[in-house]
């Protein structure tokens, strides 16, 4: 299982809700902390393994020891955002190498399901609501280049370009593993 890498369309592609919970939902999750952790990050939504479902995981100390800090969160709704706002340093494993100020609120309360499929709640700050919005940003289609200042979007836009021919490289290499066009944004 690898992440896939902007500009991949299955990032944009609608991501469907979780309606069956058993043990294939809770490999992925497993998979999807494993590629997590061997890529350094300490979030991943299941669109960035190809995946177009809406599960996200994360782990806001990305410590693969730290088991009691990974967090499941299937159907994710975000309930309530707090009117505060601030900027904090964000990168994405769909784009590496690429890091950004994205501005967020700075608490989140979120309903979700776990990988019984049993309801529950949870509120975040800071750090892991951060981490929480732009996984979530993911199962909608949206991605932190979306929510870059245009200044900071210019200032990437070499890095983005090179991402855009290398996936195009990839397409023609390996058609069966690249579908659908490349759309640059
Ligand atoms: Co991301």
């Amino acid at each position: 299982m690898d992440v896939v890498l902007y500009p991949d369309p299955r990032l944009r592609a609608p991501n469907d809700p979780i309606q069956e919970f058993g043990p294939e939902l809770d490999a992925l999750a497993r998979d999807m902390f494993e590629v997590m952790y061997r890529t350094e990050g300490v979030g991943l939504a299941a669109p960035q393994v190809g995946v177009n479902v809406r599960l996200l995981v994360f782990n806001p100390t990305g410590d693969p020891e730290a088991r009691d800090q990974e967090r499941v969160l299937c159907n994710p709704r975000i309930v309530r955002s707090a009117r505060e706002r601030e900027f904090g340093r964000e990168g994405c494993l769909s784009f590496p190498g690429i890091y950004a100020e994205i501005e967020r609120p700075v608490a989140v309360t979120i309903e979700a399901l776990d990988l019984r499929g049993e309801p529950f709640t949870l509120e975040l700050a800071d750090w892991e609501a951060r981490i929480f919005q732009h996984e979530f940003d993911h199962l909608e289609g949206v991605l932190f280049i979306d929510r870059m200042r245009p200044v900071d979007k210019a200032a990437h836009r070499a890095a983005l370009e090179e991402l855009v021919a290398a996936y195009r490289e990839r397409r023609v290499a390996h058609p069966e593993r690249a579908r659908g066009p490349a759309r640059p944004e």
